[in-house]
């Protein structure tokens, strides 16, 4: 029935619900009480959850976010519409937190995330950040704090060193942390010493209000000061308070006490003073640090340092920071080496903004400027272009002749540096920007594109000659061994009014021919009826566009047989997709047959009617079925054109 009130009992009972989790929301983000009733009414309710160090804090918060894949990896939904092409990293970051949370050493370790620039670093921990912040609003993240307490430390501060045996025993929960020098000093002065009245809040990580995320950038390492880290004197209260000693009178601004319970972003680590890294070293390893005047402050929380590569080279440099490099665990990230990815990342940073959002790129634009980018990413060797091509392909997952995609891993480890230099995402987003201002045009080719990366490459003051001319020869590859593939297939589909059609067609067509000639059969024509011997001309004709020689073809042909009988017993269809190479015969097959109409595109200076309606056709198809606008329809068209007269 499609009444219109049908859904409104339904609606009612949404609404119902969202009020009750709102208020249900409400009343927890209003926790507020005393110590005394904390430990009644919160604390037995989720004593592990409200015991969790930082470290187990982002661990639960990953995995509530996570999920299993097909195959039966951990991935955190945090990251998968925002990074591509970096899951090995992200997995060791989660097995870091993994492991820190169950009591590893690794957790007494500063992490440190290296990598070239523009490789997502930045990216990945503004991700957990906000992942913590918003984990912090549900009931599995609920924190809780001392009210007014400059670090908003753990409640459980409060339990004295006497009783926490006893907790333990009762609670299952390990209390550890001390108390610290402001909420002493208010234990002493306004609750007499009686910790059960000291009040107690409900905590929300955020890090515009400076609680529980925060992030150091060294301005000037010459002026920066460790005040910023640790806070100083806050002379203004000095007086009120009569003494620099008073806790009271210290200004807790410092990165570290915003930090606290939560995460520390430190950016650029190794350009901070040494007298920085210490104390953060110090307060990962011991989960304190000393401030003039008081004595040891107690501090939990995780610090996520990133530095580049250049950076990471000179630090080590300097025999002195062994020692300290020994107290971090160094995470990679690398630039994507798969084409396809990275590709995904220029759509990403594109597709917010309004300068692209009013251009039309052609379908493969992204594609080729990524395979370009991962090419400049392969490890300098003797490697030839063409193996570096395969190598492309192979990482974006494609199967490529003479490696199949079980040899990833062995590849990889051939080349461990790769991914660690070359074009940034950031660079070929500047060069696309420039095209478009450029231009001014509505549309963009991938041969726009092309241009648009020389005159950025050529232009850069940062690259020398000789990397200059490495990277222009990667451009001609990327438009050689990819773009060239990709745009003549989309011509060649759109001279078809069906390709799919035609090609399973022939497929089959070629299946029966095969199957007959390998049991010596006859096959009955369709149309006459009459039996006929298989067409052997017919065979030869597509196999030679893959180049299967005479002596080769049996074998060739037992093998597709083979799969086609495979695929019929799981139930499914032999399709072109079924068998790479017999892809690329058939589509070479009806392309060929259709050759006449592209030869018209060029020959004719002036085409007839009948001529230039078959043209357009073409580029209709390409414009309704394969992503192109009219004029990259036409550009394609005409460049295929040229291509085949040189071929
Ligand atoms: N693997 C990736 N997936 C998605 N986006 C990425 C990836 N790598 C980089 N980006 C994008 O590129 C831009 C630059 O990345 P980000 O600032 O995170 O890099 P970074 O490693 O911190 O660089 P820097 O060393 O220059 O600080 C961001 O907009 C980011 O979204
Ligand atoms: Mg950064
Ligand atoms: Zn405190």
């Amino acid at each position: 029935m499609n009444s219109p009130v049908a859904g409104v009992p339904q609606r009612h009972s949404d609404l119902l619900r969202s009020m009750h989790d709102f208020s249900k929301q409400h009343r927890a983000a209003n926790w507020a009480g005393t110590f005394g009733q904390f430990l009644e009414a919160v604390f037995p309710n989720d004593a592990r959850g409200i015991a969790r160090s930082s470290h187990q804090y982002i661990w639960d918060m990953i995995r509530a976010e996570g999920y299993e894949d097909a195959a039966g990896r951990l991935r955190c939904q945090l990251f998968e519409d925002e990074l591509f092409g970096i899951d090995d990293t992200i997995e060791r970051l989660v097995d870091y937190f993994k492991a820190a949370a169950a009591g590893s050493e690794v957790g007494r370790r500063l992490l440190l995330l290296l990598g070239p620039p523009s490789g997502g670093k930045s990216s990945l921990v503004i991700l957990l950040k906000r992942g913590l912040e918003e984990y912090s609003h549900t009931d599995a993240g609920a924190l809780y704090a001392i009210h007014g307490c400059p670090v908003h430390e753990s409640p459980l501060h409060l339990v004295p060193h006497t009783l926490r045996g006893q907790f333990r025993q009762t609670h299952g929960v390990e209390v550890s942390g001390e108390l610290c020098p402001y909420c002493v000093s208010r234990l002493g002065s306004e609750f007499g010493g009686d910790f059960m009245q000291m009040p107690v809040q409900r905590l929300f990580l955020s890090e515009a209000g400076r609680v529980g995320v925060g992030t150091y950038a060294p301005h000037d390492p010459t002026t920066a000061d460790i005040a910023d880290l640790v806070g100083s004197v806050d002379l203004s209260k000095v007086s009120e308070y009569g003494d620099e000693g008073d806790p009271r009178a210290w200004s807790w601004s410092g990165a570290v006490f915003a930090a606290s319970r939560g995460m520390l972003e430190m950016i650029e680590i190794l350009k901070v003073k040494r007298e920085f890294l210490y104390l953060l070293l110090t307060l990962t390893q011991e989960k304190n640090v000393k401030v003039s005047r008081f004595p040891l402050i107690h501090l939990d929380e995780t610090i996520l340092a990133h530095t580049n590569l250049a950076e990471f080279r000179k630090f080590l440099q300097e025999a002195e920071n062994e020692a300290l490099l020994d107290r971090m665990v160094i995470l990679q990230v690398p630039y994507t080496l798969s084409y396809k990815e990275e590709a995904r990342i220029y759509r990403k940073l594109t597709s917010s903004t309004q300068a692209f959002r009013d251009v039309h790129m052609d379908p493969h634009a992204l594609h080729v400027a990524a395979a370009f980018a991962v090419l400049t990413r392969m490890q300098e060797g003797e490697e030839h272009d063409a193996e570096n091509v395969k190598k492309a392909r192979l990482y974006a997952g494609e199967d490529v002749e003479g490696m199949s995609q079980s040899e990833v891993e062995k590849v990889r480890a051939r080349f461990p540096d790769e991914g660690l230099a070359g074009v940034s995402p950031r660079f070929v987003i500047n060069a696309l920007s420039n095209a478009i201002i450029q231009s001014r045009a509505k549309s963009l080719t991938t041969m726009d594109v092309l241009i648009a990366l020389k005159d950025a490459i050529e232009s850069d003051v940062r690259i020398d000659g000789k990397k200059k001319r490495k990277w222009v020869d990667f451009l001609v590859t990327a438009r050689k061994d990819f773009y060239n593939r990709w745009v003549k297939e989309d011509v060649h589909k759109a001279l078809f009014v069906s390709f799919e059609q035609e090609a399973q067609q022939l497929l089959d067509k070629y299946l029966d021919e095969v199957e007959a000639t390998l049991d010596n059969r006859t096959v009955k024509d369709p149309i006459t009826s009459e039996e006929r011997k298989p067409d052997e001309r017919f065979l030869r004709h597509v196999e030679e566009k893959i180049r299967i020689s005479e002596s080769g073809k049996l074998s060739f042909r037992q093998e597709v047989v083979r799969k086609a009988m495979g695929a019929f017993k799981r139930g499914e269809k032999f399709t072109l997709d079924s068998h790479a190479p017999l892809h690329d015969a058939v589509e070479q097959y009806l392309f060929e047959q259709r050759r006449d109409v592209l030869r018209l595109v060029s020959s004719s200076a002036r085409p007839d009617d009948e001529t230039r309606q078959k043209i357009s056709a073409v580029e209709k198809r390409m414009v309704d079925e394969y992503g192109y606008d009219p004029h990259s329809a036409r550009e394609a068209l005409n460049y295929v054109t040229t291509l085949l007269a040189q071929e």
